[in-house]
């Protein structure tokens, strides 16, 4: 094991407790669904055990109001949790089942997670072992193309999950899309509210359990140390829309997740969509990380469907290609924080 690690990512499947009772197990799960992707590592997510069951709440204090204020985000986030722990769960040899607001639990609960019978867990192992090598990869990418053939795998992945995939095809869409990525950085970066919210999430280090290391967006040490005021501050939308442009079109593929409406229930799919989708890439040798500031301008999000040519929903657009190197994973909270009862 390598302990340079944040804890988080330390675990091993040698460690399940096979002869331990239910709530440890499902506990054991659960450290799988907190290494899920959320915006600005915030883990906006509350695991509320029960008898064979896992509640996922969204965590009221971990909204992003001013980029994310109907908590859409949030919930695609607990969705790609909810996607681990099945993973996790059918790993271990037990099917897995969940619900969407089940009628029996509070209003608060967005999505139960039920541990069903025995299970074969063969043919998802690769998928499950990338839950701990994915990362969300920032640099340029190398040069080197997707496979063709991937595409369709996943294509299918974001089927199977309730989303469609949607890659972008041609040089001239993407560059559109990276001006789009571009404008909606500037956007954000010129709102007073977005800047003091993300300056909020930045961390100099790698030793805060939550927020984005400096060192994750490319930053020196002392750009990292001074982020959460110069963030503040000023302006950067500049900075990042010419980085993000640049990210976008340079990205061997570009691909967009969208799906049929736009409520929680949509939310969640296209989380659990992300997450299928991703970890199916990176059984392959490749990361991705998101660019969804066109999808958090709600114009720009309009503009992005033209784009698209699409009639529904886009929820998130991702870049995908093979790292150059090897990356940190980002801290997460010790599992003890996220267990509410
Ligand atoms: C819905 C969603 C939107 C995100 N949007 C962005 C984004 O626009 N730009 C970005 O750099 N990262 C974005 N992220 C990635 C998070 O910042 C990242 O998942 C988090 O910092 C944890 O790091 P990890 O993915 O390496 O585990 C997004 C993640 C999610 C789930």
């Amino acid at each position: 094991m390598d302990t340079r690690l944040p804890r988080a990512w330390r675990l091993s499947e040698r460690d399940y407790p096979e002869n331990a009772d239910s709530e440890e197990q499902l506990r054991f799960l659960v450290g799988y669904a907190i290494l899920a992707p959320s915006p600005q590592n915030s883990q906006p997510w509350i695991f509320r055990l029960g008898d064979e069951t896992i509640d996922i709440v969204p965590d009221p204090f971990r909204i992003l109001e001013a980029r994310d204020p109907a908590g859409r985000e949030r919930a695609i986030s607990c969705g790609s949790a909810l996607f681990n722990l099945r993973l996790a769960c059918r790993h271990f040899g037990r099917d897995a089942s969940f619900r969407i607001h089940p009628p029996e639990a509070d209003s608060e609960v967005l999505a139960r997670f039920h541990r069903e019978g025995p299970c074969d867990p063969a043919p998802e192992r690769q998928i499950f072992e990338a839950i701990l090598q994915r990362r969300s990869w920032r640099q340029p990418f190398a040069e080197k193309q997707v496979p063709t053939d991937l595409l369709a795998t996943l294509e299918e992945s974001a089927r199977l999950e309730g989303a469609r995939f949607t890659p972008v095809t041609s040089p001239s869409l993407q560059n559109a899309l990276a001006g789009l990525v571009a404008e909606a950085d500037w956007r954000l970066g010129s709102n007073e509210a977005v800047r003091r919210e993300s300056a909020g999430w930045i961390r100099a280090t790698d030793h805060a359990e939550d927020g984005v290391p400096g060192r994750a967006m490319g930053m020196s040490p002392v750009e990292a140390m001074l982020a959460p005021v110069t963030h503040r501050v000023f302006n950067y939308g500049d900075t990042r829309a010419s980085r993000d442009r640049s990210l976008a079109c340079t990205a061997p593929l570009v691909f967009a997740l969208s799906t049929e409406g736009d409520e929680p229930e949509d939310w969640v799919a296209c989380g659990q969509a992300a997450q299928r989708v991703l970890l199916g890439a990176v059984a392959q040798g490749l990361q991705g990380s998101f660019l969804n500031p066109p999808v958090q301008v709600p114009e720009l999000r309009n503009r992005l469907k033209t784009l698209l040519d699409i009639e529904i929903w886009p929820q998130v657009l991702v870049r995908l290609g093979y790292p150059t190197g090897p990356a940190r994973p980002t801290p997460r909270r010790p599992l003890t924080d996220v267990f509410h009862s």
